[in-house]
């Protein structure tokens, strides 16, 4: 397992970091607070997500994320977000990393060991697998979890117009907890890496834990 340290390289250059959990947890707020935060102490920072990233992925993104529930078989899924994600990585993250910069990316590796694997019933090691034979097996710095009750994530989603990108929101509270259960066993799997967020708190208390979190990784805290 590597991570972004040692990447194609043995410097340690830029930080990945990316941001996971369930449906309408704050993500993309969350991201966009830290990014104010870090350009603050002068720091280089790219904002990415997935399924997307690059032109092609943002491309074949709205093919899943939107229409039918089962439009794909769970397999062909893991292997277009596999597929997408090692583009992402060649072409965006990579890069990026090399040229010292801090990637704050929505959604990465645990969402497809939580969906599809986890969930989705792919075994979990045959992801990892997948992961460390295509994807370079580049593993982030630090991941945060923000952890909300799905109830409360599916109302939010509900009332946002996200260009009907609601596949996975149609699948229901019981499938939603179950992926929320998913990332917690990531979170007590690994948890070096991942950081749990309470992401029931106001947005200021997760953005003061988020900021304190990514200090500690990027040694910023005094
Ligand atoms: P997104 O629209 O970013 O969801 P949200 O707005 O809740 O963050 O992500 C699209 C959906 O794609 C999300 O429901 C999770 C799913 N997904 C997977 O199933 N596997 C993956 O590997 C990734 C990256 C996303």
């Amino acid at each position: 397992m590597i991570n972004s340290y040692n990447y194609k390289s043995n410097k340690k250059k830029g930080f990945f970091i990316t941001f996971e959990g369930g449906e309408g947890v704050g993500k993309s707020t969350q991201i966009n607070l830290l990014e104010k935060f870090l350009l603050k102490k002068k720091v280089k920072v790219t904002i990415t997500r997935e399924p997307g990233g690059t032109k092609e992925g943002e491309y074949i993104r709205k093919y899943l994320v939107s229409g039918n529930k089962n439009t794909w078989d769970t397999y062909s899924e893991a292997l277009i977000f596999n597929a997408l994600r090692r583009e992402h990585i060649n072409k965006l993250i990579n890069p990026a990393i090399q040229n010292g910069e801090i990637i704050l990316c929505d959604r990465y590796l645990d969402s497809t060991i939580v969906y599809q694997g986890l969930v989705g019933k792919i075994d979990e090691q045959k992801l990892f697998n997948l992961h460390d034979t295509y994807c370079y097996g580049l593993y982030p710095d630090l991941t945060l979890f923000l952890d909300l009750n799905p109830m409360i994530g599916l109302d939010r989603t509900i009332n946002r117009n996200d260009n009907n990108e609601n596949r996975f929101e149609k699948l229901g509270l019981d499938y939603h907890q179950k992926i929320l259960d998913g990332f917690n066993i990531l979170y007590k799997k690994y948890p070096k890496r991942i950081v749990k967020i309470d992401a029931s708190e106001s947005k200021e208390i997760i953005s003061d834990n988020i900021n304190y979190h990514v200090s500690e990784l990027l040694d910023l805290n005094d």
